[in-house]
């Protein structure tokens, strides 16, 4: 039995170590399981997403699997256990639980949530990185949509943990999460094998909205087709699909859907109209994203819509794209 399997089985008994508390511990269901409830999470998704309960005590998960037989050194480099100096204790503790599933659905990795709301504890904690759970190449929640992403030919992209759980409440399967981590490389590529089409929901937050643009240049890059649908200021896609039950959230999904350079746009208008130095500003910024684009034809519809959109000559944006693109052969 190799390493990375004996991970396997450690993480494996963790998820059902946290689930069994959740459901049956006092504690687990007193507080983990009122905390989902509370949140609006059904029993059947609670299920599904396998989410769980860890008690608030140092050694609850080590005592349970050592008494199991798992070697304390496995539960160390499973990322379930911390060893500091002489002591060892449950990395998770007092919190609820997000398993994190690779591809084919087995536990890799979890995100713990505080159920206390000071700012002194961070509000998740999440496994390391460790042999079986590299954080750039996951992404939350796609065991549970890749088949959904296949069907509908798109994949939503979220943030967070619990937007993707209250997305699939509201009926919308074909979506994961970034989890926290800026957008990499190979998340982009794990959605390509399903879709070719990704849209980003953004947090309506100016940081969220920051952070996002940097992953739709990106996906820009590896020639995928990106939509973006922004969320009003302080909703997530969790809060806004509790808000707004399910039917309402669909429709705002579809109707919110907007291409990135109508949303580049529309960001310039809502700043700087009048502004010249804005708007050079903008539109270079804009040229800078079309560039990314592979595809040439691609790239030339986009550079005469955005001629039409500013209000700009056509050929100054392809003298303006032709100077990016010599600079990057
Ligand atoms: P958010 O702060 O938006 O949290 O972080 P959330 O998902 O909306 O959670 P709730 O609704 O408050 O419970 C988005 C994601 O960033 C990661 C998590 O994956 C989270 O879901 N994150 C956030 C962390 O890893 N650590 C943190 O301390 C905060
Ligand atoms: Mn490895
Ligand atoms: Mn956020
Ligand atoms: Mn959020
Ligand atoms: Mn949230």
């Amino acid at each position: 039995q190799n390493e990375r399997e004996s991970l396997y089985i450690a993480l494996s008994f963790a998820n059902e170590y946290y689930q069994n508390l959740l459901w049956h511990h006092t504690d687990g269901k007193a507080i983990g399981h009122s905390y989902f409830k509370e949140r609006g999470f059904t029993d059947q998704i609670i299920k599904e997403f396998e989410l769980g309960y860890s008690l608030d005590i140092w050694d609850g998960l080590m005592k349970e699997a050592l008494d199991k037989g798992f070697k304390q050194e496995v539960l160390e480099k499973a990322g379930l256990i911390i060893a500091k100096e002489d002591k060892r204790y449950d990395r998770f503790r007092g919190r609820v639980i997000f398993p994190i599933h690779n591809i084919t659905g087995k536990p890799i990795a979890f995100g713990a949530r505080t159920l206390v709301s000071d700012k002194k504890q961070p509000k998740y904690i999440n496994s390391p990185e460790t042999e079986i759970y590299h954080k750039s190449k996951v992404l939350y929640g796609i065991h549970q949509a890749k088949q959904a992403i296949r069907q509908a030919d798109n994949c939503f992209l979220v943030e967070g943990y619990t937007d993707v759980i209250s997305m699939h409440m509201a009926g919308v399967k074909n979506v994961v999460a970034s989890s926290g981590t800026s957008l990499t490389d190979e998340q982009i590529k794990l959605i390509n094998r399903y879709t070719r089409n990704i849209t980003v929901l953004f947090d309506g937050d100016a940081a969220g909205i920051r952070a996002s643009i940097r992953g739709v240049d990106m996906i820009l890059e590896t020639g995928m087709n990106v939509k973006v649908v922004v969320f009003p200021d302080g909703e997530d896609p969790d809060s806004y699909a509790r808000k707004s039950g399910s039917a309402q959230f669909q429709e705002y999904l579809q109707k919110e859907s907007q291409d990135f350079i109508r949303f580049k746009i529309s960001g310039y208008a809502k700043e700087g109209v009048g502004d010249p130095v804005k708007k050079a500003e903008t539109i270079r910024n804009i040229v800078e994203s079309i560039s990314k684009i592979p595809d040439a034809i691609q790239r030339a519809v986009y550079i005469q819509e955005s001629s039409k959109l500013l209000d700009i000559d056509e050929s100054i944006l392809i003298a303006e794209q032709n100077k990016i693109l010599i600079k990057k052969h």
